[in-house]
């Protein structure tokens, strides 16, 4: 049996067993995909041990994200853009390392929700690990701006030398600034995992496409909500990004490509 499996802390509620079990079913792949809870400094031990018993790839959750990047001995270029990996794999036994987070997020807005990201303003909140995943696969598609908004300052600061199009503030600079509407705003805070809301004046959201890259089940997440209650054009959960990436993990492993809106779809009804 095809071994895999997500390691992460905590893992229990994540759904990648599910969404990798489906597209194996599609594909008529047999496989096994287990969780994994594994603690911050724990990973190379944890994976030692699952390749010793097959494993053959894996998917990494918070927060071992960085973890993980360090013990690549090679890594895919928008992985060491990101400076952390998502994705794992095996050749000659040697550990590989990639980052499909940006691209399943830019595959979900742009197939998934039709939304075009050239010449787009962008305001992006948080500047943690999601923000490093997706950063350089949206700067591909040409927006005319991002801004990064943080608590900490000097993490979004120290995102803007990736491009003369970034800039970053803290909520107060962005909240008092004259600064042009946004057309898509992307929560990449852990705020909603939080059941908290980060501080953003509301006045940004009035007319925005919005995102929000958490996810719960059967709810809406909290910075959705209030995004509809404040006028966002539309507000999305993270739940398409999560399942455009393990698509695109999937075909990794496996050398085939699965049908994501069945899957999307599926686990909206509540239907896997
Ligand atoms: P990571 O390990 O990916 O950095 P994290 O520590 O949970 O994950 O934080 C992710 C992002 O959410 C960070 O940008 C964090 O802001 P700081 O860099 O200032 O810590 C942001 N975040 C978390 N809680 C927040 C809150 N209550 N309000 C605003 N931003 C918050």
């Amino acid at each position: 049996m095809n071994r895999f499996a997500v390691f992460g802390s905590p893992i229990a509620h994540s759904l990648s067993p599910i969404i990798h079990q489906a597209f194996g079913k599609q594909c008529g792949i047999s496989l096994s995909y287990e969780k994994i809870l594994t603690p911050s400094g724990q990973l190379k031990a944890e994976l030692k041990q699952f390749r010793a018993n097959g494993g053959m790839g894996a998917n990494i959750t918070v927060p071992l994200k960085q973890e993980a990047y360090a013990l690549c001995d090679n890594l895919i270029a928008r992985a060491i853009e990101a400076k952390a990996v998502n994705t794992l794999y095996w050749q000659d036994d040697k550990l590989w390392g990639d980052n499909t987070d940006g691209e399943g997020l830019k595959r979900d807005l742009i197939q998934n929700l039709s939304l075009r990201l050239q010449d787009k303003r962008i305001l992006i909140l948080g500047a943690g690990g999601a923000t490093l995943g997706i950063l350089g696969p949206l700067l591909e598609e040409h927006p005319q701006a991002i801004v990064i908004v943080n608590r900490t300052l000097k993490k979004a600061k120290a995102l803007c030398d990736r491009s003369f199009l970034i800039s970053a503030h803290s909520y107060e600079s962005l909240n008092t600034s004259n600064l042009a509407p946004f057309d898509i705003i992307i929560n990449a805070t852990s705020c909603s995992v939080h059941n908290m809301l980060p501080p953003l004046a509301a006045r940004w959201i009035q007319g925005a496409f919005v995102m929000d890259l958490a996810y719960m089940k059967n709810q809406k997440t909290p910075f959705q909500q209030w995004a509809t209650v404040n006028g966002a054009t539309q507000s999305h959960d993270g739940l398409g990004m999560l399942v455009e990436q393990a698509a695109i993990g999937f075909a990794l492993w496996h050398h085939k490509t699965p049908d994501t809106q069945d899957v999307l779809r599926k686990l909206r009804q509540g239907a896997l």
